[in-house]
């Protein structure tokens, strides 16, 4: 097994030598755990793609500690700064032109002219980024088109020993990945929702920005073209009422769900039933999402029924990955 420790100053001073040899760590960050390794070494990032089980044309997002840490790999724009000032350190990537001596390697970012960059508002991964001085490449710590992780023990379980160290720091925040902005072409484009909303970024911009759902044609981000957050059994979305041998993921009350044939929902036996939250809290909600969905990947079920989740605020985001659970079948 791979080694899970917490994240004390010993072990973040590890974790910042095992990087800058070249291994790879289990990264704690607010949105989910990340699969680290020195962005600026090809043959590091090279072991995060062989660990994933990644298609190599699916670029990485690269982290760091500073904004004049990303102005060295990217062509920080003034609308990028401006985005920086209002959500960084936080849930948001933003897609830029790389600068002309980019040190980053060109399997990292997929050989496109562009690179993802964020910082996180994590003080571990922040620590940890500013120990090794370096940019860290890190997708969500999962085998490449599995559940995103959000615990220690869900990146453990995925990598087994692949990875040299896992910095140990609960459950994910946020639990949903980064808002994916395009500021690479003309009209910015939201190319994955997050818990950074759309809104919110125009809001920065004052200009629109539309959200880019993927055209299989062109699609604006590699990542848009692949099956994604894929449980072991079918998802079926917006349930209002269950079918015989359905698990449930509800959000809010579940007072008055029926099961087809006879039943309540209510009733079901607790290894058949999670509530998104029971409040009807959307940031709640997405924080449970990847957790509660592993919890009710069953053999013994037929399905996940998933009760209708708002499209709004993060809403967005939590409905993209459950259609992407959907269509990955
Ligand atoms: O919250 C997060 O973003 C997490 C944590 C660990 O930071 N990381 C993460 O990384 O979700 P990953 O590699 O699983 O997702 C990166 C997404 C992919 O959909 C990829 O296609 C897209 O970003 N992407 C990366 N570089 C890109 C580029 N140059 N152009 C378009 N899309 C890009
Ligand atoms: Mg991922």
């Amino acid at each position: 097994m791979s080694r899970i420790v917490s994240p004390t100053p010993e072990a973040i001073t590890n974790a910042a030598e095992i990087l800058c040899a070249g291994g790879l760590v289990g990264l704690p960050t607010e949105t989910v755990y990340g699969l680290a390794a020195n962005a600026l070494d090809g043959q590091a990032v090279a072991k995060i793609f062989a660990a994933k089980g990644r298609p190599s044309f699916n670029p990485l997002i690269i982290h760091c500690h500073s904004v004049e840490q990303a102005a060295t790999l990217v062509e920080m724009t003034p609308e990028a700064l401006a985005l920086a000032e209002a959500f960084w350190p936080g849930p948001l990537t933003l897609i830029l032109k790389r600068t002309k001596d980019c040190p980053v390697s060109d399997l990292a970012g997929a050989g496109l002219p562009t690179l993802a960059v964020r910082i996180p508002r994590h003080e571990v991964a922040l620590a940890v980024l500013k120990a090794c001085d370096l940019p860290l490449a890190a997708p969500s710590a999962n085998k490449s088109g599995a559940l995103s992780a959000t615990t220690p023990a869900h990146v453990a379980e995925a990598f087994k020993d692949e990875i040299d160290l896992i910095l140990a720091a609960g459950a994910s925040a946020v639990g949903l990945e980064s808002t994916v902005l395009d500021l690479s072409m003309g009209e910015p484009a939201v190319v994955r929702p997050g818990a950074v909303t759309a809104e919110e970024i125009s809001e920065v911009l004052a200009r629109p920005v539309v959200y880019d759902k993927g055209d299989p044609e062109v699609p604006r981000s590699p990542g848009q073209l692949l099956k994604h957050y894929a449980p072991s059994i079918p998802v079926r979305m917006n349930a209002i009422d269950l079918l015989p041998g359905e698990a449930l993921l509800a959000f809010g009350s579940i007072k008055f769900m029926g099961i087809k044939g006879g039943g309540a929902a209510k009733d079901l036996p607790d290894d058949s039933l999670r509530n998104l939250s029971e409040e009807g809290d959307l940031h709640q909600a997405a924080a449970n999402l990847f957790s509660m969905m592993r919890q009710l990947d069953q053999p013994a079920h037929k399905a996940i029924a998933v009760m209708p989740i708002p499209d709004t605020g993060i809403g967005v985001a939590i409905n993209d990955r459950l259609r992407r659970a959907v269509e990955s079948r």
